[in-house]
């Protein structure tokens, strides 16, 4: 064996005590595959351990770790995007590299951060950040840098595909299943991350960024998560061979790129639709290659230190090798990135799922369908249901894509004839063609 490599790890919650336990159940594969030993020197805590082996520094002054010389590689998986930002930047300026699993912190300051590690000549690696355990980074980043991406879509919040699962298999209540979500350790801090869709527009940020070689740009993701998806949409859309999956989906069009988190409408036919539970997928649409996808578990201990000391495993050929390789932060070399405008919803496109209710007399179904086609909206199906005892109907309409403008325009339409007596429900489609 060469070298010790000495790690940091700050944070010691579910992902890092994760690292800790994996380091300590695969030392010596670790070690046989790297050709290093590799040594936790200091953890960053503010509780003292007692789980913690004795020879491993314990403290609460993230910012001396961080700096600390027996320190190759500093590990940040506190969460969070205030400490976390300023224990990085600190690292960086100490020409440490970084592993994170924060994506939260690098959807809003990565490009800060990718830039002042190309300063240093460090590197910040963050395959944990998006969909845990699977490698979606690297596949990404080197697998398919011969490929032009067209588009990608994913489910890259376990907590929300768990939810979701649980509520159309089970007939499960949503706060019953979040507080199983959140004792399993799937959970964001907050919550409201992951059924908001917040959680998954970070990553989703990350995943566009490296597809087709922009900056990251959160604040420009569409995003809608969960909480208003009732179980009779569930129910109508599988009568209809759809199964709604939250999807994070990023787009190529002539005019920009589409970058959006909502729940979708997807045929149950696809592989994505078959997701199911904690899992994670990503299927990614690229030229030459096609269409390929990545499945795996995206969240828990186990899943995110796998990724965790992957990236470890791999600055550890960068610290050691000959000649270390280089790949770029965001898969585009910095100055080549890309200010491709982002589109506004508007002129996002994608097909709808509607569902009117309404008053069971003559005529409503025209009306309705003449305000479609009016605004240039072409129907797919149609599904209309038993009047309730209430004398109310509910009626589905699946249509072919259409510019978001064009739809909003043709709902107030719609929300306007004195038969439509509930708000319309819309919800996207995708057909996932390639
Ligand atoms: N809260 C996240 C999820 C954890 O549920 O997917 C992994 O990023």
């Amino acid at each position: 064996m060469n070298k010790s490599i000495n790690l940091a790890v700050l944070g010691l919650g579910t992902v890092g005590t994760g690292v800790v336990n994996l380091l300590k159940d695969n030392t010596e594969e670790l070690a046989r595959r790297s050709g290093h030993i590799i040594n936790i020197t200091h953890v960053g805590t503010r509780r003292h351990r007692t789980d913690i082996d004795p020879a491993i520094n314990q403290s609460d002054d993230l910012l001396a770790i961080a700096a600390a010389d027996d320190v190759d590689i500093v590990i940040e998986v506190i969460g969070g995007t205030d400490v976390a930002k300023e224990v990085i930047m600190h690292a960086i300026r100490h020409k440490k590299h970084v592993v994170t699993a924060n994506k939260a912190l690098l959807a809003k300051y990565g490009n800060e951060i990718f830039a002042l590690a190309d300063e240093n000549g460090v590197q910040v690696r963050y395959e944990a950040a998006v969909a845990g355990g699977i490698p979606i980074i690297k596949a990404i980043r080197e697998a398919l840098a011969a490929n032009k991406i067209d588009w990608l879509a994913g489910i890259i919040n376990g907590t929300g595909n768990f939810i979701m699962t649980e509520m159309q298999t089970k007939n499960r209540k949503f706060g019953e299943v979040l507080a199983e979500a959140q004792a399993l350790g799937y959970a964001e801090a907050d919550p409201t991350f992951d059924v908001e869709g917040i959680d998954a527009a970070h990553k989703l940020s990350l995943l566009a960024s490296i597809a087709f070689g922009i900056p990251i740009q959160f604040d420009k993701v569409y995003c809608e998560g969960i909480t208003k998806v009732s179980l009779q949409d569930v129910v109508y859309a599988n009568e209809l061979g759809y199964n709604i999956k939250h999807l994070g989906l990023a787009i190529r069009r002539e005019h920009g790129f589409e970058l959006r988190v909502h729940p979708t409408l997807i045929p149950n036919t696809t592989l994505l639709a078959n997701v199911h539970g904690v899992k994670n997928a990503v299927m990614v649409d690229a030229h030459p290659l096609g269409q390929s996808l990545y499945y795996g578990d995206g969240a828990g201990a186990g899943a995110t230190a796998s990724a965790v000391m992957a990236d470890v495993m791999d600055l550890i050929y960068v610290i050691t090798a000959a000649t270390p390789s280089d790949v770029p932060h965001l898969a585009f070399v910095p100055e080549e990135l890309s200010d491709t405008r982002i589109l506004p919803s508007d002129e996002m496109t994608c097909g709808y799922y509607l569902r009117l209710t309404v008053k069971d007399e003559l005529g409503v179904l025209a009306d309705a369908t003449r305000i479609l086609s009016d605004n240039g909206i072409n129907i797919d199906a149609i599904l209309q249901r038993d009047a309730h005892k209430s004398g109310l109907v509910p009626v589905i309409i699946l249509t072919l894509p259409v510019l978001e403008k064009q739809m909003n325009a043709a709902i107030k339409q719609i929300q306007q004839l004195s038969c439509v007596t509930e708000p319309v429900v819309r919800i996207r489609l995708e057909s996932l063609d390639e």
